[in-house]
């Protein structure tokens, strides 16, 4: 993933790479707990493991603290303290759970905006107008470059390679969703909504039934006996 660091509220884009690094070490909370949600699906998910192998849990607890914090702040991401409090649960040493947060692109180690906006720049979604999606994202964000929050702190903007959904290619993931088929205009009116506060029905937005071909049938067109 690329950051860029040019832009700032100051000079009318978002906040940069570097800026947020900056920002992240200075929001680090000092202490993490668990909440009652979170405490209410730890048995089951160590209960997936042996005993011996709790440090399997690392990820879906890591996980856990994310949407934890994701609901308690508006910002997805796992804060260190965060990651010691999983290294303690699991008897495992901080670094072994650090290596793991920071290795997978799913865990944001730094906060990041209420929504994140995660643009699939693989090839096929290149090819579909991938490109499109992320100028209507900066567009209507202001953010400049990949890596940056906007300047309202609504929106964080990535890229990412392939979300495994291609044939609606291109396709923008926003925080936990997929929005398929997507053209400038779909991928604008998607974050003004975001923006009111609205959630669209995620999937394709031209309407395509799961992955099946675009408007008519285009294979199977012969029934027996009809
Ligand atoms: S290339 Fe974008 S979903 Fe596969």
């Amino acid at each position: 993933m690329s950051g860029g660091s040019g832009a700032s509220p100051e000079n009318g884009g978002g906040i940069g790479a570097t800026q947020a690094a900056d920002e992240a070490e200075r929001h680090q909370p000092a202490h993490f707990a668990f909440d009652e949600e979170s405490e209410r699906r730890i048995p089951g998910i160590l209960a997936r493991y042996p005993e011996t192998r709790k440090a399997s849990a690392v990820i879906p607890l890591l996980w856990l603290v994310q949407e934890q914090m994701r609901r308690q702040t508006g910002s997805a991401w796992v804060p260190k303290a965060a990651m010691d409090v999983v290294a303690a649960r699991l008897g495992m040493p901080p670094i072994r759970v650090y290596e793991v947060a920071t290795f997978y692109f799913m865990f944001n180690t730094r906060p990041i905006g209420r929504h994140h906006l995660q643009v699939c720049g693989t090839t096929p979604c290149m090819l579909r107008g991938a490109e499109e999606v992320a100028r209507a994202c900066r567009d209507a964000t202001g953010i400049k470059a990949y890596g940056e929050t906007s300047a309202d702190g609504m929106f964080t903007l990535s890229e990412v390679e392939c979300l495994g959904a291609c044939v609606n290619a291109p396709v923008l993931q926003v925080d936990l969703d997929y929005y398929e088929d997507l053209d400038y205009e779909s991928t604008v009116r998607l974050i003004e909504a975001l923006r009111r506060g609205e959630r669209p029905r995620p999937g394709s937005v031209i309407g395509r039934q799961a992955s099946a071909p675009e408007g008519e049938r285009t294979t199977l067109l012969d029934v027996p006996g009809e």
